[in-house]
């Protein structure tokens, strides 16, 4: 399963980087916003910057939501680097962008998605990445690792090529079940990934371990 890092600040991303396991980067305005970068030449000089730190791959999400201004933004992302994969919302024109994207050869994440019915037209217009959000839809009183499953089984039933990125993960089990199901990628905080490190008998069964150590090499 790949590791994508969900977020803008680039500070997070070195670290999360440089801990070696990280296979790609996603961001979205929100995301973008909350690291107050704004303004056309900030946003691009911004995804230039991410694309610096990391050699894996970066979702740039459009702003546009009609086809021929989802395309024009899009070619401009994807101008910026090779990383770039162009984030496209689960919208009719979002769809026909996708496909139109797909037969130039540009990388696409289809994302906002909430539904198998949604999964499955992202797949059949030829999406890169696939992006179900598991925390919205918890929020909303439905499981959202649910659909992460029934997609997997879907893609798997069709040999779909389109990548499952689970998304919207916010804790170290919706990580861990995403594992279980058969998602490709899941895109979370650093704070999931780091939290993957700690049990507390590893904290314990170390000072032991430096413990009778020092006490064996007084
Ligand atoms: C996905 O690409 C989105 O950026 C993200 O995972 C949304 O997560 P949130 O629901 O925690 O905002």
């Amino acid at each position: 399963m790949k590791f994508f890092i969900d977020t803008a600040n680039l500070n997070e991303i070195k670290e999360a980087y440089d801990l070696g396991v990280l296979d790609g980067v996603t961001t979205n305005p929100s995301l973008m916003a909350k690291e107050g970068i704004s303004g056309d030449e900030n946003v691009i000089n911004h995804y230039k910057a991410i694309c610096n730190i990391v050699d894996a791959n970066v979702s740039a999400e459009v702003i546009a939501t009609d086809f021929e201004g989802i395309i024009k933004e899009g070619m401009e992302l994807a101008k910026l680097d090779d990383k770039i994969v162009v984030k496209v919302p689960m919208i009719k024109d979002g769809i026909k962008a996708i496909k139109y994207f797909s037969s130039e050869g540009i990388r696409t994440n289809c994302t906002l998605v909430f539904s198998a019915g949604q999964a499955i037209l992202a797949a059949k217009a030829g999406a890169s990445y696939l992006s179900p959000f598991i925390g919205r839809l918890d929020d909303i009183g439905f499981d959202g690792l649910d659909l992460i499953g029934q997609i997997v089984h879907i893609y798997q039933n069709y040999g779909y090529e389109t990548e499952v990125l689970a998304a919207s993960v916010r804790h170290t089990m919706h990580l861990i079940k995403c594992a279980e199901l058969g998602a490709d990628v899941v895109t979370c905080p650093l704070k999931v990934i780091t939290s993957l490190l700690n049990h507390p008998l590893t904290d314990k069964g170390l000072a032991q371990f430096l413990a009778d150590h020092a006490k064996a090499n007084k």
